[in-house]
């Protein structure tokens, strides 16, 4: 299914995976929307993906606020979401409000985002959410989002065949080196990301580019819906 000319909206479009993924899907020819809450990371990402990205101010935790972007969208073919956050910490630790916090995000938003775009959407669309291969394989201080990420491989499977004819799939990154970790100090960022590229059978850490070409690969074949693409350089086997 080629994607010239197909109308894209990559919600977390401004940054990281979200970034690369509108980049990915201009270099199919499709044409892209972006959008998330800052205004600068928009005018930012505008100039690197070049003249014709559209951009939208949003945050997708708000309902009111959602429906009002996808209205001012009008109709369109393929909705990736990337936006996100997530919360770590250990189990007896971490607050109770962090955890909600994350769900809130990562998970509500989400799923108030598809719920938004159904009117705008048709028959031959498709829908690439985000989890985490910490839903399958989390470390210690990841149960938050362990229950977050299984939360929106399921919620998929199911939307898969509520939605239907509509694709419904969902993108599992292992680590990634995306701005998601700028808060870290240089020096500990390094080590964290040389640490896991030594564990893993790919020996390095995903750059947002390998992770990009998952979302192209779901929009574009339709015989995939209700399935993860984990793609995590293998770390859900060490
Ligand atoms: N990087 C990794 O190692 C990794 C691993 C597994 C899973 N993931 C998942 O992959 C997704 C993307 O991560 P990333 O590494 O690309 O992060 P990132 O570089 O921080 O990008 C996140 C994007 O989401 C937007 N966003 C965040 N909260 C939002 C909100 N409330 N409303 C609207 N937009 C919002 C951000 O822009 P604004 O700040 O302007 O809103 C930004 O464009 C996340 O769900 C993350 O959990 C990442």
């Amino acid at each position: 299914m080629t994607l010239q000319g197909k109308r894209v909206v990559v919600l977390g479009g401004t940054s990281g995976i979200g970034l690369a993924t509108a980049k990915a899907f201009l270099n199919e020819s499709a044409q892209v929307v972006i959008a998330s809450r800052s205004e600068s990371k928009l005018s930012e990402a505008k100039q690197v993906l070049g003249g014709n990205v559209e951009g939208y101010e949003i945050d997708f935790r708000s309902e009111e606020k959602v429906k009002e972007f996808f209205s001012k969208v009008g109709a369109f073919d393929h909705l990736v979401v990337t936006a996100g956050e997530g919360a770590m910490g250990h189990f007896s630790e971490l607050p109770v409000a962090s955890a909600k916090e994350a769900f809130d995000s990562k998970f509500w938003g989400q799923y108030i985002t598809v719920l938004a775009a159904l009117p705008y959407l048709k028959d031959e669309s498709s829908i690439t959410l985000t989890s985490g291969v910490y839903g399958v394989r989390p470390p210690q201080g990841a149960t938050t989002l362990a229950a977050i990420n299984s939360a929106i491989d399921g919620l998929v499977r199911g939307l898969a065949i509520d939605l239907a004819p509509i694709r419904v799939n969902v993108v599992s990154p292992g680590i990634v080196d995306t701005p998601i970790y700028a808060g870290m100090p240089d020096e500990q960022r390094q080590g964290m990301f040389s640490g896991i590229a030594q564990q893993l059978p790919v020996g390095r850490i995903a750059q947002p580019e390998d992770i990009a070409e998952s979302y192209v690969y779901l929009a574009k074949n339709g015989f995939t819906t209700g399935t993860a693409v984990l793609i995590d350089g293998g770390a859900h086997l060490v």
